[in-house]
């Protein structure tokens, strides 16, 4: 009993630093936490409007995740950042990483 709350532990605290690291290592490249990049939204600014459109955890990481899977205009929630830095390239990454990325992106508190 005692094992298995300790594995559970180590497996939540490994599960966190693991979505950490692919939102670090395959996004944070364009959508950084400062203005200082011109070339996307800030993560903060696209954490935002997600939420103000999805406030419900499920509902926001199935929304992003699709969305980032497949990027299209007509499903964007952000038309306007479309219109000034071009849409989203399609990364070609599989749907479960990019679930995790969204969990990642609604829980962390970006500053
Ligand atoms: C090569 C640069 C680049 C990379 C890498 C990138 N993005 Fe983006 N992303 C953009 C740009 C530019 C926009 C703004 C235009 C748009 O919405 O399509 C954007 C917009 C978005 C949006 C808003 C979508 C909407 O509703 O319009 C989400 C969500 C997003 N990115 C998630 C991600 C995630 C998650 C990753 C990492 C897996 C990622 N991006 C990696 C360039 C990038």
């Amino acid at each position: 009993m005692k094992y298995l709350l300790l594995i559970t532990i180590i497996y939540i605290n490994l599960n966190g630093a693991y979505s950490e690291l692919l939102f670090n290592g395959n996004c944070i490249t364009c959508h950084k936490t400062n203005n200082l990049n011109k070339s996307a939204p800030t993560i903060q600014e696209i954490q935002k409007e997600y939420k103000n459109a999805f406030p419900n955890k499920e509902e926001f990481v199935s929304y992003m995740s699709r969305w980032v899977l497949n990027p299209k205009e007509k499903t964007s929630l952000m038309q306007d950042k479309i219109e000034f830095y071009g849409l989203m390239p399609d990364l070609a990454y599989d749907e479960n990483t990019l679930k995790e990325i969204a969990e990642y992106i609604f829980d962390n508190n970006f500053k």
